[in-house]
């Protein structure tokens, strides 16, 4: 199997990063698909945090070539920090770091935008995460976008801008077609060699039996298409995304593993169905950290969603998903499991609900399990579980019908139960 997929199932914080790292460990070439610097994948280095937000978390890796793909938004400024706080923590990224000339570039002004739309639509707001992800690729689907190629092109960046420019009101008093040049084309030309024809790219190197990993950012129901619109971000974490985010068809795309902790999690605006009772979720939210990693966000959290699951796992074609955060469920004396939505007391709902007015009416229908009171932390193997936490797996396998290949016990790379070899 040389091609692997990385795809949350519900709304994105699922812990992929930490998934994308072990799998990277077999991979020659990590590529991401879609999204910008919304995504935010916390990595423990040396034995600290370090958050990175648009390039693969893969780049840990020496033996690995991290590709940042076309369905991607890139804000060079943040690339350009990225890339230097990583020179910064000794880890080498010329020449294993490479950006799709056809991705979209984010400037200030989609920023500023989203900040704008963000308050000026009050209470009816999105709660995006304020880097410019809409508005990057409204422009994109508009057909007044700037792709990472223009660059190699000045004269033609400016008019492309200018007609930018020339489409919006309301941007001027802000900003001008050359300032946002001065500001982003020395960037622009500083990374020069990282950008190449990543679909030839990419390609070459699964028909040369590379071992490809495409890691997926944000989640099933974030996506633009099938996730719970209009709470959702603006590209495509599905599986789909992979073909048009990454120019590699769905043939070649062999083994796509859905990721999703052991509750679930929100953040944003939305309807959450199985989010937790307030006192319960104030202490269950610290004890199990859950703050974003991009805005410091507090995460609504739930109990584990297997309705929106089930639905997640028949449109990305998953069989097999990582199980994270296992371990901050420990110390809860029943666990719940969603099983089903009831709406108005009828009977349960035989698929997820497509309005976001029936999903927020949503009564989730729960399985009760026994909790355990060790604390499993670190563990790393099956034997070293207690009988309720397999049970819980067990559990979530029979509901999903799906196996759980992968197991995670704690932050750290080594904190993990490893099921079923997928490489
Ligand atoms: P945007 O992607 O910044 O436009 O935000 C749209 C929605 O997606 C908001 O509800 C965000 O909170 C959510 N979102 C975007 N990126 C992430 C992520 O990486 N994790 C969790 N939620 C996200």
């Amino acid at each position: 199997m040389n091609t692997i997929a990385v795809i949350g199932l519900l709304w994105g914080d699922e812990g992929k990063g930490k998934i994308v790292d072990l799998l990277g460990e077999g991979a020659d070439i990590i590529i991401r698909y879609q999204g910008g610097t919304n995504a935010g994948h916390t990595v423990y280095h040396n034995g600290s945090p370090l958050v990175l937000h648009l390039i693969p978390s893969g780049i840990f890796n020496k033996k690995v070539i991290c590709v940042i793909g076309n369905g991607c938004v890139i804000d060079l400024d943040s690339l350009d920090k990225e890339i230097k706080l990583l020179e910064k923590e000794g880890i080498e990224v010329r020449g294993r770091l490479f950006i799709s000339k056809r991705a979209h570039v984010t400037f200030p002004f989609h920023i500023f935008e989203d900040k704008k739309s963000e308050k000026e639509k009050g209470p009816k707001n999105l709660g995006t995460t304020s880097r410019g992800i809409g508005p990057t690729y409204v422009d994109k689907s508009a057909r007044i976008g700037v792709q990472i190629v223009d660059f190699l092109y000045p004269d033609e960046l400016e008019s492309k801008l200018r007609v930018k420019f020339d489409s919006k009101r309301g941007m001027a008093e802000q900003y001008s077609v050359a300032s946002i040049i001065d500001g982003s084309l020395p960037i622009a030309e500083s990374l020069k060699e990282y950008f190449i024809d990543a679909v030839h790219y990419i390609n070459v190197k699964i028909n040369e039996g590379k071992k490809v990993l495409f890691e997926g950012a944000q989640g099933t129901l974030l996506d633009i298409d099938l996730g719970t619109y209009p709470y959702v971000t603006s590209s495509n974490p599905t599986v789909g995304g992979i073909c048009t985010g990454t120019g590699v068809p769905a043939s070649k795309i062999k083994n796509v593993i859905g990721v999703t902790k052991a509750y679930a999690t929100r953040v944003g605006k939305g309807p959450f169905p199985t989010e937790f009772e307030e006192k319960f979720q104030e202490q269950f939210r610290t004890d199990a950290s859950e703050f974003g990693a991009t805005t410091g966000r507090p995460r609504k959290c739930g109990w584990f969603d297997a309705f929106a699951i089930k639905y997640a796992c028949m449109v990305n074609g998953i069989q097999s998903i990582a199980v994270t955060k296992l371990d901050c469920l420990s110390g809860i004396r029943k666990i719940k499991i969603c099983v089903g939505y009831r709406v108005r007391n009828e009977k349960q709902l035989e698929s997820f609900p497509v309005h976001q007015q029936l999903l927020s009416e949503a009564v989730p229908v729960y399985e009760e399990f026994d909790g355990w009171s060790e604390d499993i932390r670190g563990v790393r193997s099956e034997k070293d579980l207690p009988a309720a936490a397999l049970d819980y797996l067990k559990a979530l396998e029979c509901i999903l019908n799906v196996r759980v290949v992968l197991v995670s016990t704690g932050p750290g790379r080594e904190d993990t139960i490893v099921r079923e070899e997928l490489w």
